[in-house]
């Protein structure tokens, strides 16, 4: 049979990753899609730039519209990132016909229901695994494995980044800013890593999981977004003594009144599995109500894991190339006429435990003061540490562990509390989980 010819577009981390996985397992990945996959043209901006990947026999441009306007590829490759010119190389690609994999996550949570839909018209594939933690075959697991169940909740770290940084930060007492840096340097950050430590890839990556789970539209907007910027050594060092990790933890949750979607520093177990995945490592943590908790494992980042997941679908789309249309896996798990319209919850209105960390004068009558604060607005206290004043100051350190309380009120009492002389600064707060089956 002919091989199926294919065009990248970008030489960089991910595309030259790709490349080296297809010259190096190109025989056992024919085997698998019943057909050759060769690269006939590729593009990036400087093509005098030596890359780590061969590119002998494929034609490299400058100009990434040249490839989706080629007419002998049959599947286009996105690897360049970001809004645009993605959104309108993707959207000319589909207009003439050639199936699409990307692994832009920007791309498919923010222009995601108009690239489907068209791609649903003109009768292409879109497939998009390594958007979400990288070599995971997280999309595939939910589109397809667990399409038994009724999805309750998810949890994810699904930034390699920002969960590097928080390791190396507790493990080693490495400074954020050099941390970040190595990030960049191991290709695993953005192009702008400000999404990565900001909460917005990780929002992205969330909104396509929650679309895949509980067959809603993409709606990245309305998605709760904190980042990790404000987490000190000193937070991380007292969630260790409570019995806590800090994660960058990315949530959706069915409730009665919505649907969650935030992404935030959180307090988890240490015992949790999940508390446990370090460094560029992602997880995500499904509840279907069937099959109970699944937890995938995995890079989250990286060339060769990314890779793995693009010629996943390089593979899922030759081998259905031939597959009617309408037969084909729909791109969000559910038919799209049967999306469902399930709102978003506004964060204040989203359920969780708290850490707060607060600096008070350390004088009597202060923790009751505070206490009475939170028991006015119905919030129990789980633990409360007290650490001794830094060496000539009267400032004490209280972290407080609240059980679940509706975020409105945490707003309230927050408020309260800095308004008390005695409280010096301001309340910090990270959201808690229990990530236990039941979500309690
Ligand atoms: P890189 O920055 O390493 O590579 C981007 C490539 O696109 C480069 O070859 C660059 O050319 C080219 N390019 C950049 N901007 C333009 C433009 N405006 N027009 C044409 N070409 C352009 O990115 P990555 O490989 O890291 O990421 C690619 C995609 O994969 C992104 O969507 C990213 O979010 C996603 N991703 C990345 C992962 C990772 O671990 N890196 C993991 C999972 C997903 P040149 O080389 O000449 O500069
Ligand atoms: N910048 C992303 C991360 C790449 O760190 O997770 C993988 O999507």
């Amino acid at each position: 049979m002919k091989p199926v010819k294919i065009g990248i577009l970008g030489l960089g981390t991910v595309g030259c990753g790709t490349i080296n996985v297809l010259a190096r397992n190109g025989q056992e990945i024919a085997r698998r899609a019943g057909r050759e996959i060769k690269i006939v043209q590729a593009s990036a901006r400087d093509l005098k730039k030596k890359r780590p990947c061969p590119t002998e026999g494929i034609r490299l441009v400058a100009d990434p519209f040249e490839i989706v306007r080629n007419a002998e590829v049959e599947v286009v490759v996105e690897l360049i990132g970001g809004y645009d010119p993605a959104r309108s190389l993707v959207l000319e690609a589909i207009a003439n016909g050639k199936h699409v994999i990307t692994a832009n996550k920007a791309l498919i949570a923010v222009h995601g229901n108009e690239i489907f839909a068209a791609a649903q018209k003109r009768g292409v594939m879109v497939a998009f695994e390594a958007a979400v933690a990288g070599g995971i075959p997280i999309i595939k697991t939910m589109r397809e494995g667990l399409t038994g169940n009724r999805i309750e909740w998810l949890a994810g770290i699904i930034n390699g980044t920002s969960n590097f940084i928080l390791t190396e930060m507790r493990d080693r007492g490495r400074d954020f800013a050099a941390v970040l840096a190595e990030a960049q340097r191991l290709g695993y950050a953005e192009a702008d890593p400000a999404f990565d430590v900001d909460g917005i890839d990780a929002a992205h990556k969330l909104t396509i999981l929650a679309a895949i789970a509980f067959g809603i539209p993409l709606q990245f907007k309305q998605a709760y977004i904190e980042g990790i910027s404000r987490i000190t050594r000193a937070d991380v060092q007292y969630a260790e003594e409570l019995g806590y990790r800090i994660k960058q933890l990315a949530i959706a949750r069915r409730t009665d009144g919505g649907v969650e979607l935030r992404v935030h520093p959180t307090l988890i177990p240490q015992r949790r599995i999940v508390a446990n995945v370090d460094g560029v490592m992602n997880a995500v943590l499904v509840k279907g109500d069937a099959v109970g908790p699944v937890l995938l494992y995995g890079a989250g980042a990286g060339a060769e894991p990314t890779a793995s997941a693009v010629v996943a679908d390089l593979v899922d789309v030759v081998r259905t190339l031939t597959v009617d249309p309408t037969n084909r896996v729909p791109h969000l798990a559910f038919q799209p006429d049967a999306l469902s319209d399930l709102p978003i919850l506004p964060m204040e209105r989203v359920e969780t435990s708290y850490y707060l960390r607060l600096h008070a004068l350390d004088r009597p009558g202060v923790l009751a003061d505070i206490t009475r604060i939170l028991g006015d607005l119905g919030i129990s206290i789980e633990a409360i540490l007290q650490k001794e004043p830094a060496e000539g100051e009267n400032v004490v350190p209280i972290i407080i562990l609240t059980h679940r309380v509706v975020e409105r009120n945490m707003n309230e009492a927050i408020s309260r509390i800095e308004q008390l002389a005695s409280i010096k600064g301001s309340v910090a707060r990270i959201r808690l989980e229990h990530l236990n089956r039941d979500w309690k």
